[in-house]
């Protein structure tokens, strides 16, 4: 790992991959079942780790990342991370020292916290909703009678401000695949409220046998949104494409065989029960941070550095 003296140092990989946002898991517990979900790489339904890091502990990360190498990004998910009760107190407790706070969630609660959350610094969620058909919504998310509480948390999160709100939709080949227009609708009423987009994203399948074949094919899907788009344009975070398509905007998320995506990848992950996780998708290089002892956090965050590696490195290159 290189790092840079500057005004503060920088946390490249030896990959050149700086590190740019941290993703925090604070929860495994989840009110959902989602059929796909990967619980962040973490283990599915039954394995769920019990310790759950400590509010402390998320906020030090925070702190000493930013103060030390000038990493001002956060992302909360889970599980669900309204399952835990200090979220509003983790977010309050760094708003001062961050840019970007943001969370991931399936919105049943938002409706009840969307205020608060907002008051406490929070600035923008993405919202994960695979279906707009209740049917469809219940298989996938193994619940009953949450998706009016979703679309309802999904307007009270843009009223408050919570903004460019992201829709996550996770594309299942013979589940939703033929949703994405009805979709794309939806986002432009949530526009007329607030800012909203619509994201689009590739099934990880390895971490539930029985969704091997649920993968969309999104080569054809990225084509069809080619054809419909007034404008394309590449973000730098994972060189994900965004289409302009009848005035919404469509984000596509494909890590699958993307080598781009790994060489952009510019986030750390810090699991739910407190170890700095290089990869999404390993499990074998997790850095258990300990204390919240400053010259701690430094040196296990350094050391997690030096394990970061390109998951999907050369040309159709699996390791
Ligand atoms: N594949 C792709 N994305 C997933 N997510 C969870 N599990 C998977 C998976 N197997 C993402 C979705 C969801 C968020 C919580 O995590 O984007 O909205």
């Amino acid at each position: 790992m290189k790092t840079v003296k500057g005004k503060k140092e920088r946390l490249i990989d030896d990959y050149g991959r700086e590190i740019r946002s941290l993703r925090f898991s604070i929860t495994s517990r989840c009110n959902l079942d989602c059929i796909y979900c990967h619980n962040e790489g973490e283990w599915r339904s039954g394995k769920r780790n019990r310790e759950e890091i400590s509010a402390e502990l998320v906020i030090e990360i925070a702190r000493v990342a930013s103060a030390y190498f000038d990493i001002r990004k956060i992302k909360f998910s889970g599980g669900e991370p309204l399952m835990r009760d200090d979220l509003v107190d983790i977010i309050q407790g760094m708003r001062d020292f961050e840019d970007d706070i943001s969370a991931t969630t399936n919105g049943v609660f938002l409706k009840r916290y969307a205020d608060e959350l907002a008051d406490a610094g929070l600035d923008r969620v993405n919202v994960s909703i695979d279906s707009l058909k209740e049917e469809r919504y219940d298989f996938i998310t193994s619940s009953s009678n949450n998706l009016p509480k979703v679309i309802d948390g999904i307007y009270s999160a843009i009223d408050a401000g919570l903004t460019p709100l992201k829709l996550n939709m996770v594309l299942l080949k013979g589940i939703n695949e033929d949703e994405i227009a009805d979709m794309i609708d939806f986002v432009r009423e949530c526009n007329k409220r607030g800012a909203a987009i619509l994201q689009l994203i590739e099934l990880i399948p390895y971490f539930n046998p029985f969704m091997q074949n649920c993968e969309a094919n999104f080569y054809a899907v990225e084509a069809e949104l080619k054809s419909k788009a007034s404008a394309i344009k590449t973000r730098r975070l994972q060189h994900r494409r965004k289409y302009f398509v009848d005035g919404v905007e469509v984000e596509v998320v494909h890590p699958i065989d993307n080598t781009e995506f790994c060489a952009n990848c510019s986030r750390l992950r810090i699991t739910s029960d407190g170890k700095i996780k290089p990869c999404l998708l390993r499990n074998d290089n997790l850095v258990p941070v300990e204390s919240v002892d400053e010259m701690h956090i430094i040196t296990k965050l350094k050391l997690a550095m030096q394990y970061r590696e390109p998951f999907y490195k050369g040309k159709n290159s699996k390791t």
